[in-house]
């Protein structure tokens, strides 16, 4: 009863301040609430625990998870869903505690919520930031509707070793585009409001440098310069911060030795004094304790290591409940930091408007109407088409033409949970769209379609089981592999024309599922050798969370269309593209190397003493490799289209700028093809001489641009000084004058280039 009353309170003195522009009415609301917090109340607020998806309405109260909210030991809660049960542990925590403190609710909304979007790698390939920024609007929609609040995204690690599972969640390895990337999603999370109820607070995540792990070795050790994070790894998340995300997840990897979850220079210093974050930092998980493994002391030593560094929130571990009252006792930690982790956690409930109404998102009729609705799903098909990335079209064999026989062949063209790809926590499964299903929508009658499975997705059931979506295993054990492929080798014979569906199972790429070997999983391997040899032409459609190794595929296969993992209408927007529908006009956010060996890979790489030059291969003491060229199979920024689009001449308005003038790049580019379609034209810029050394190439703006079969447009860039900027030894952000190499392309290797000069 107490509670209530101070809660309506509150509630009035906050209204009457008009909460909803005013940051003084927050100050004075929360001043006059922390006054009432006992020293056990902050702290509660600094645990976030998993609730259970057994509480359903009226029971939380009885459940440990009650018990725990009742007690006022908790602040937040991840993995719940459905606004019945949150609205159960809401009123648990704003009626039955004594202040009535509502909770934040979260989970990994990461491409999608019931409506699953491509991978973010894949979203990245679409380099449509309009796009991106709409699919995490409708992620916000679906999630705010079903109770939430909060989402653990956008994941922005650059990353360039693909043995890591995790580039699948990634940006991929540029740091402009991933600096984009970011924005799109926290502005289509987080909108221009975050108090209305289909927006929700972001996450950056994970700071920092999680996606350099060594070896690409899940959760290992990174090693990295400043001058390279500062220029490489930071931008994008800097860039979430300039866009407003609301809070920054902590990473499970060391910098500089600290874990990033201790690490007082990364959250206080960089994110805080240098960028002026404002929201609350969150552990990933248990990496609070997991502070302990990596050698830096007992679970009180790490925990106050953790708060000391400036992170707010403790995620499942609850190493701040047990031990931070007792450090405080012990000095090892001060009553103004917890204040301030607790102050930055009731921050946000307020700013989400959850003290002037807790029960925000808790409306069931929104959890019928905006979910998984046929206008989410016509937004997830387009974008999933958007994404893929077109590898190769000998002859134009693709698109197919609806008519004929088709053999659809592999462990992937009729597998549903594969469709959506790894983090697809709240995705409906069940009705995504598998490729036999797109095709035989798309065909109708006019064309037959022959299915064989043809092998499993690998040929090692141990493997198998490792990387089945939700542990549901299809592996087939009644038959051999020759089986298998014998029935399909019968299927393809009788056909025109096959289409191969294969690649990686969703759950090879994702946490927690690095590779030593990224190519195609060997029986699938050995299915598409036996098919090639029949003679037929091939398409190739490849699922993949990270950039495979498919040199063999590109010298044999014709055709190749690289689909990632394209959500919940991956099988509709497959069949749109193959039998084209849709033009393909992905590009990829990440470069495929020739072999492992060559990884990292990346074309924004330095010059060294020694480059190989103009020299095709191979030359001794030489930056070049005795066995393969430097080149990568497909570079970054690489895809083709339907269409052919040539570009002319570029033209710069002037070669010699002074200050703060600028240039305009243009260059004309044609559809020459038959098809309409969209281009990426891509500008780089090359930093000839600098204070420290420069990338060969940095990609500074790109453009996709829809032309129809036979147009052409003239293309402009405008280059100011700003996009010269770096940080250099001392870690300062500025340009430097000289020579630059501008380039512009449809990839980061076939462009053409003029030279400047810029001075002061
Ligand atoms: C992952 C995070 C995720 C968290 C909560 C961790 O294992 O690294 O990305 O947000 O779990 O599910």
């Amino acid at each position: 009863m107490l509670a209530l009353l101070f809660f309506s309170f509150l509630f009035l003195a906050c209204n009457l301040g008009k909460p909803e522009n005013s940051q003084t009415a927050m100050n004075d609301f929360l001043d006059s609430l922390m006054k009432e917090m006992t020293l056990e109340e902050k702290i509660g607020q600094l645990n976030l625990l998993p609730g259970y998806e057994g509480i359903v309405t009226g029971d939380a109260r009885a459940s440990e998870i009650g018990t725990r909210i009742q007690e006022g030991k908790v602040g937040a809660i991840l993995n719940v869903r459905s606004p019945e049960k949150i609205r159960e542990m809401q009123r648990v925590a704003v009626v039955e505690t004594r202040l009535g403190i509502p909770l934040l609710f979260g989970l990994d909304v990461i491409h999608g919520y019931k409506t699953g979007f491509p991978i973010p790698l894949a979203l990245a390939a679409s380099f449509d930031m309009d796009l991106i920024r709409q699919t995490a609007r409708i992620a916000a929609i679906e999630a705010t509707a079903d109770g939430l609040c909060w989402t653990f995204s956008p994941m922005l690690d650059i990353t360039r070793d693909p043995r890591w599972g995790r580039i699948a969640e990634s940006p991929g390895e540029d740091p402009y585009l991933a600096s984009l990337f970011a924005e799109a999603f926290v502005q289509g999370y987080q909108g221009e409001d975050l108090r209305l109820n289909h927006t929700m607070l972001s996450c950056a995540k994970h700071f920092a440098l999680y996606g350099a792990s060594e070896a690409g070795l899940d959760y290992n050790t990174v090693d990295m310069s400043r001058i390279r994070m500062y220029n490489e790894f930071f931008p994008p998340f800097k860039a979430a911060i300039e866009a407003g995300a609301g809070s920054v997840m902590t990473a499970f990897n060391e910098v500089d030795g600290v874990p990033a979850s201790g690490n007082r220079w990364l959250m206080t210093e960089v994110l805080r004094n240098q960028w002026g974050f404002g929201g609350f930092v969150v552990s990933d998980y248990t990496s609070i304790q997991e502070m302990m493994d990596h050698g830096m002391g007992d679970l009180q030593t790490v925990s106050a290591l953790a708060l000391n560094a400036g992170v707010d929130l403790d995620m499942v571990g609850e190493s701040f409940l047990t031990t931070l009252a007792k450090s405080l006792k012990e000095e090892i930690v001060s009553e103004e930091h917890i204040n301030l982790a607790c102050r930055r956690i009731l921050e946000a409930k307020y700013k989400l408007g959850l003290f002037e109404d807790p029960y925000r998102y808790c409306d069931t009729g929104r959890a019928q109407n905006q979910i998984f609705t046929p206008e989410h799903l016509q937004v997830a098909r387009e974008t999933a088409a958007e994404t893929f990335v077109l590898l190769k079209n000998e002859d134009q064999l693709l698109p197919l033409q609806k008519k004929g026989t088709i053999a659809l062949v592999g462990p992937l063209a009729n597998s549903r949970q594969n469709m959506a790809g790894t983090w697809s926590v709240a995705v409906n499964h069940d009705q995504s769209v598998t490729v036999i299903e797109g095709f035989r929508q798309a065909l109708g009658d006019r064309a037959e379609v022959l299915y064989a499975r043809g092998s499993n997705l690998v040929d090692d059931p141990d493997l198998d089981r490792r990387t089945a979506t939700r542990g549901i295993t299809t592996f087939d054990s009644t038959r051999t592999a020759e089986q298998m492929r014998a029935e399909a080798i019968a299927v393809a014979r009788r056909s025109d024309v096959i289409v191969a569906v294969m690649g990686e199972p969703a759950e090879m790429s994702g946490e927690s599922a690095s590779r030593t070997d990224i190519s195609l999983p060997e029986g699938q391997q050995a299915l598409l050798r036996d098919l090639a040899e029949t003679g037929k032409p091939i398409v190739l459609v490849l699922f993949a969370g990270r950039p495979l190794t498919i040199n063999w595929e590109q010298e044999n296969i014709p055709a190749i269309l690289n689909v990632w993992f394209g959500g919940t209408q991956a099988g509709n927007a497959i069949a749109d593209v193959v039998f084209g529908d849709v033009n393909p006009s992905g590009k990829l956010p990440s470069t495929f190397p020739q072999n492992l060996g060559q990884v990292p890979i990346y074309y924004n790489h330095k010059n060294t003493g020694r480059p190989l030059g103009e020299t095709p291969w191979f030359r001794k003491f030489r930056t070049n490799y005795l066995d393969v060229t430097n080149e990568p199979l497909y570079p970054f920024g690489f895809g083709l289209s339907y269409s052919k689009f040539t570009y002319g001449d570029m033209k710069l308005d002037k070669t010699e700028l002074n200050g703060e003038e600028e240039l305009q790049v243009s260059i004309t580019l044609t559809n020459e093809g038959l098809y309409d379609g969209a281009e990426v034209v891509q500008l780089y810029v090359r930093d000839i001489v600098g204070s420290v050394t420069r990338p060969v190439k940095e990609l500074k703006g790109f453009q996709k641009i829809f032309l129809k079969a036979g147009e052409t447009r003239v293309i402009s860039f405008t280059l100011t000084p700003e996009d010269l900027k770096f940080y250099n030894a001392q870690l300062e952000y500025d340009w430097e004058p000289g020579e630059f190499m501008i380039m512009v392309g449809g990839n980061s290797r076939d462009v053409k280039t003029a030279m400047i000069n810029w001075q002061h």
